[in-house]
This record gives C-alpha cells, structure tokens and sequence, in this order.
C-alpha cells in the first residue's frame, strides 16, 4: 500500500510520497501541478535505480532520514539515552492522517525506542510559503542533540547555495557557495539569532539572478542559534535540514522545533523574496498600525544625556521635520549615565527626570507625536540594584567574559520573568507609551533554547497586558531578526548603521526576507557615528525612505537646504506610504556593479517607485540603462524622475527622463530598461511609475 499527500497552491505543489507506512519522501517540489498529473506515477517516476557498491535498497532521504534505514548522510533526529546508548529511531505511520486543506500532521510512531514523532505541515495559498514543523515526544528521558523541522530535497539542477551571514555594523551579508560531497554545516552557538547567522538560505543555480532562474527560499523562525545542514550524500542527492542549534535542547521527554519556512521559485530571487516579504507582512506581523509614524529616535544625537529642555528642543524639531513617534533611547533609568551601570533597575532616573517621564511625553503629545521607550529587559548590569540583591539570577557563571559591560538574567526562573514584568509594566501603565523598542546588546554566555522559549514568553505577558503597544526588535542592530521574533513585533532594527553606503547593502540583502513595514530605517548625522563617512543628505533621506522610515541624526546640525530636503523626502515618503508599506520590493539585476537597485511594486502593479544607488564612480563613462521587472507587458506606464533637481552641471541635460515624463509598455521598461542622467557616486534617483 502506498500514500500520497499533495500540498498545493495557485503556483507551487509539494507531493509526499511513502511505501507502506515508512517515513515519507517528497518526490516532487515545484511548480504547480495540475489535477490530470497521476501523483503514483510520478512516484514511480522518483524511483532510482542502484548499482554496485552500494546497499541492495537505496536509504530514503526522507522527511526525517533514520541511520536504521542505511542512511549515511545527517539524519533528521539524534538522541542518546541517559546511559549514554544512542537512539537509533525507526518510524512508521501510526495513525491516520489530518487533512484540512492547506494542511497536513503525521504522525509516526517508533515502538522499540518508545518515540512518537508528530510533523506538520502546510502551504499558504496566499503567499505559497510551506511550514514545516516536528514534535518529538519519548516515553523516557532522553537528551536531544539534534532534530530538524524537516529534512528537505534540492534538485541537482540548483547546485548553489546562497547563505546569510554578517557582524554589528554589517548585516545581512551574502555569501554563495557550491554544494560539494559531503555536509555543509553552519551553528549559531550565540543563543540569539545574532548577526552572525541569519537563520536562512537560499539553493539557487549558477544561472539564478534576481529576475529569473530557479531557487529555494528557506528560513528557520526562530531567536535562540539554530543549525543548518546542507548535504549531499555520495550519491548525488541533496537535503537541507533546519532546527534549533545542535545539542541546545537538553534532556527531557517531549521537544519541538521551530517553524521552517520554505518557498520555490521560478522568478530568481525575486520570487523568494516576494512570497517571504508577503508572507511576514501578512502572516507572521500581528497588530502592526497600518499607518506606520515616522520615527524619530534621540540614541545618536544625545546618547545618555537626557536633558529635559534639549530632549524637548529636539522633539520639537523633529516633530517640524515630520517626525510623528518620538523614542526615548537607553538612559533615562535609575543612574543609567553610560553603558556601565544600571540594566535591570527599570524605573525612571530622578535626577533627569525628577517630574517622571511625564513633561517630556505631554510635550512630545503636544506636538502630535506618539511616544516609545527603550528597554533591554533581559540584561543585568553588575553595578545595578538588582545585581546586588540578586547575583544568583544571572545566566551562567559569575567570572563569565561580560558584553558591553553586561551579563544576562535567566529568564527560565519564574522570579526573573515576574521581576521584569512587575518593573516594566507599571511604566507602561502609567504613561501613554505607544512604542516599546526591546533591545539585547549581548550574545549569550550558553545556548540553551529555554532562555529564547522565555524570553517569548516574557514579551507576550507584556503583548497582553498593553496590546496597543508595538514593539520593535533591535539586539545591537540587527542581531535578532527572524519570523519567531517578528510574531509578537512589529519592526526590527535592521543594523546600528546608519551610513546610507551601508545601509543600502543591508537592506537590498534583507529584503529577501523582510518587507518595507517592518523595516526600520533611519536619516543619520551628516558624519557617520559609525564610519566617519560624510553622505549628502538626499542620499541619507532617500535611502530611508526606502524602508520604515525615521530619523536619528540631531535636528540642530541640519543646515535650512537639509531642513527643506528631509522634509520633502518625508512628505513624499507620507504621500505614498499606504501603497509602499505593502509592495513587493523587487531587486533589480544592474549591470553596473557600482549600482543597487529595487523596485517597490504595488501588489496589483498598477505603481511602482525604482530606487537606484550608485555607491561608488562607474567603471564606464555613461549610465547603463536599468531593466525594470514585476511589471504587466502589456500595460503602458508613465514613468517620472522624482528628484530630477538632483541632476549635477556635470550631467548637460541630455537625458530625456531629465526633463520629461516617459510613457512605455511594461515590456518595453523590462526590456529595454529606463536611462537615467549621468550622476555622482553616493546619490540615489527615484523613477515613479504608474499604469495608464
Ligand atoms: C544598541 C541599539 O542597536 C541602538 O540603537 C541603541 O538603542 C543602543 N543599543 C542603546 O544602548
């Protein structure tokens, strides 16, 4: 007897296929097949063949590959007995399977080791994005070194792997790699999802650009370090498995695995990032305002020196440029004067603050601004209060290494958990907090999966006790984005950069994954706090505008010609936020490599905005012409150059887009592509497109 289970959307099938009731094999993963294809015949069309030298049964690269089959390659579950004996499972279906369209559990049961393994399954038909999830449970004690959400199949045709990885400053950075015999295998021991290891990939071939050619999208949703494993076995065949970091989960009877998200597509890259763009937008987001406020945040233009009036001097300020949330950053609590002292003691320093947070939030009210608060609540600063009534509750030993002079409390401990809610609800209680930015400045002195389980649990007291609160995550920039996170947040802090030069990399990379609302991106000072580097102010708005936009830099160092571009670029910002908060973000393939550039495309491509960076002088003389993509062929479009008054001396005037709108099918602006004039290094021009 066999089975056959069809996952399907309007564009995208996944087809499990099992002999009898072993586990399963997914025979097919790709585009979407029609009711006419005969899915045993497609089985028997998966089958291969065997040869010498090999066992006389080919070992079933499975949903959970098993040693006991003959398996050599990294199976899906590894566990060792308190006695040490490892466990050897050998799974077969023991129920029937729960079917809902658009979702699928199996459930396997392994009678000798006393393991029932639960997988679930779905497909969106929205986005087309597959979960995939596993529960173990054991009969006995046993410790888990290992157990992936599912072990997926590659083709050979993608024989690529483009991978995450990055550091403070630099998120996001791509690195593709070709798969070769043998395991490719990436842990994040930090405990957070760090900048380090993003937890995602993208299998693509030599072929794949961003608007054509085949890949699969992978992400593991998930805060606390996972592993990825990327295989191929000796005989040519590939899996990918995710699952929390190795031998993270400890000794216990029943574990879980966090969400693996994963899409195909035929359209690049492109097609991954629309459907994960999409689908965090829609799915994973909860409670997000759909008009996004532009930010305002004081970190780099006062740092810890909160001084009433000047905070209030700069709220105003901000608030004239078109800022419309104003956030208090780190140090406005108990002594809190540098990054030394203080983290756990979260009630309001006096001495900065002698009226509460009271005067600056009516002020900040006044000028029609929403206001948030920074916190870092699972940190502990060894000259605090709470360190010195309550050493015992740091995570870890006592003469660990600190990190940015801190340690980290455990938040496994019930006393812990009540500590911080007890501390930060009555602030939130209080005043009229709209905006709650959750930083964590340090890795982990040890991975351990419960620390991330708690820390959820901790902000999801919090989500239920002050529902209209957003919060945003930020782990020293970008250390702690992924889609577990982004369930119970309603923006990242992408990197603690704010150099648009670097920033432009960062996002074009995390658009992969993350739509513009969620997004935060902000117009720094004039002089990089983090580089040094000195960018034009229309380069920094720009490239804000080109996420959830906001505001660092200090208002008082603007000059009036600053003053009047920001504001422009804000109110153009505003004037089509309610469309680009929810367009794809298409990245474009240029052929300057001096050049990044992207498309933002409303859903029903009636509009788009094309912004094009040049980050450093051209190799040749003359602009390259720049293809569009996402767009309707047969449609004409009307194509404008927003910020045309950019134009330098230097660019004469030749160019028609220079001048004058442009009226062009979408074949013709995918094809041809659009020219733009002649520019310097380090600026952006933005071409407004809409359907006639
Ligand atoms: C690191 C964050 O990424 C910054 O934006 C800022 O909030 C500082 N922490 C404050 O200490």
């Amino acid at each position: 007897m066999t089975h056959t289970w069809h996952l399907a959307s309007p564009v995208q099938s996944f087809v499990l296929h099992a002999q009898d009731s072993v586990m399963p094999e997914v025979i097919y993963w790709g585009s979407a097949l029609g009711p006419e294809e005969d899915l045993e015949q497609l089985a028997k069309a998966h089958r291969s063949g065997i040869t010498s030298g090999m066992l006389d049964e080919l070992p079933p690269l499975s949903l959970c590959p098993e040693r006991s089959t003959g398996f050599c390659g990294q199976p899906g579950l590894e566990a060792i007995r308190l006695d040490g004996t490892p466990v050897s499972p050998r799974f077969f279906l023991s129920s029937n399977a729960q079917e809902t369209p658009g979702t699928l559990a199996l459930t396997f049961q392994d009678e000798a080791n006393r393991l029932n393994l639960n997988l679930h399954f779905s497909i969106d038909q929205d986005t087309s994005v597959l979960t995939f999830q596993s529960e173990l449970t054991s009969a006995e004690d046993i410790t888990l070194t290992w157990l992936s959400a599912s072990a997926l199949p590659c083709p050979p045709q993608t024989d690529r792997m483009l991978e995450f990885s990055g550091r403070w400053l630099g998120e996001f950075q791509t690195t593709k790699l070709s798969f070769a015999p043998g395991a490719r295998e990436r842990t994040n021991r930090t405990g957070r999802t760090d900048h380090s290891h993003f937890p995602g990939l993208v299998v693509c071939s030599d072929a794949t650009v961003n608007t054509c050619g085949e890949a699969y999208g992978f992400h593991y949703g998930w805060s606390g370090g996972h592993t990825m494993v990327a295989e191929e076995l000796p005989d040519g065949r590939r899996q990918v498995q995710f699952g929390h970091a190795k031998a993270t989960q400890g000794k216990g009877k029943r574990f879980k695995t966090a969400p693996l998200y994963a899409v195909w597509s035929n359209s690049g890259f492109n097609g991954v990032a629309k459907a994960f763009q999409r689908h965090a937008r829609t799915k994973i987001v909860q409670q997000v305002r759909p008009k996004r406020p532009v930010h305002y945040n004081c970190w780099e233009a006062v740092y810890f020196n909160h001084d009433l009036d000047l905070l209030k001097d700069i709220a105003t300020r901000a608030s004239d440029l078109g800022a419309e949330r104003f956030i208090l950053d780190d140090g406005w609590f108990a002594g809190r004067q540098d990054d030394t002292s203080s983290l756990g003691d979260w009630v309001i320093d006096r001495c900065k603050h002698p009226n509460g947070l009271a005067p600056l939030i009516s002020h900040v009210q006044a000028l029609g601004m929403e206001f948030g608060l920074w916190f870092e609540p699972e940190m502990i600063s060894e000259n605090s209060d709470l360190f010195r009534a309550h050493p015992n509750w740091v995570l870890g030993p006592l003469d660990q290494p600190v990190g940015r002079n801190q340690l980290v409390l455990n938040l496994a401990r019930q006393d812990v958990q009540d500590y911080l809610f007890e501390q930060i609800e009555p602030t939130l209680a209080t005043y009229d907090i709209g905006y709650v930015k959750w930083d964590h400045n340090r890795i982990l002195p040890e991975c351990d999966a419960t620390q991330a389980i708690s820390f959820y649990k901790l902000l999801d007291r919090l989500r239920a006790a002050f529902p209209q609160v957003e919060f945003e995550s930020c782990a020293a920039g970008g250390a702690r984005i992924d889609f577990g996170v982004l369930e119970r947040t309603q923006r990242v802090w992408l990197s603690d950069s704010n150099d648009a030069m670097e920033r432009q990399k960062i996002q074009h990379n995390a658009a992969l994954f993350l739509p513009a609302s969620i997004t935060g991106s902000h117009v720094g000072p004039r002089k990089c706090h983090t580089s040094g580097r000195m960018l034009d102010i229309r380069f920094r708005a720009w490239t804000a505008a080109q996420r959830h936009m906001g505001f660092e830099v200090d208002p008082r160092e603007l000059t009036a010609e600053e003053t009047s571009v920001l504001k422009t670029v804000t109110s153009w910002w505003k004037s089509n936020r309610h469309w680009m908060m929810e367009a794809d973000i298409l990245r474009l393939d240029t052929s300057d490599t001096a050049e990044i550039a992207e498309m933002h495309v409303a859903e029903d491509r009636s509009r788009f905005v094309v912004f094009s960076a040049l980050l450093s002088p051209s190799a040749q003389i003359l602009p390259h012409s720049l293809r569009l993509t996402g767009l309707d062929p047969d449609r004409l479009y009307s194509i404008s150059l927003v910020n045309r008054s950019d134009a330098s001396v230097l660019a004469q005037g030749r160019c028609a887009l220079q001048h004058e709108d442009l009226t062009l099918s979408g074949r013709a602006l995918m094809h041809q592509g659009v020219l733009t004039p002649w520019r310097f290094p380090e600026s952006i021009w933005v071409i407004e497109g809409r359907q006639l």
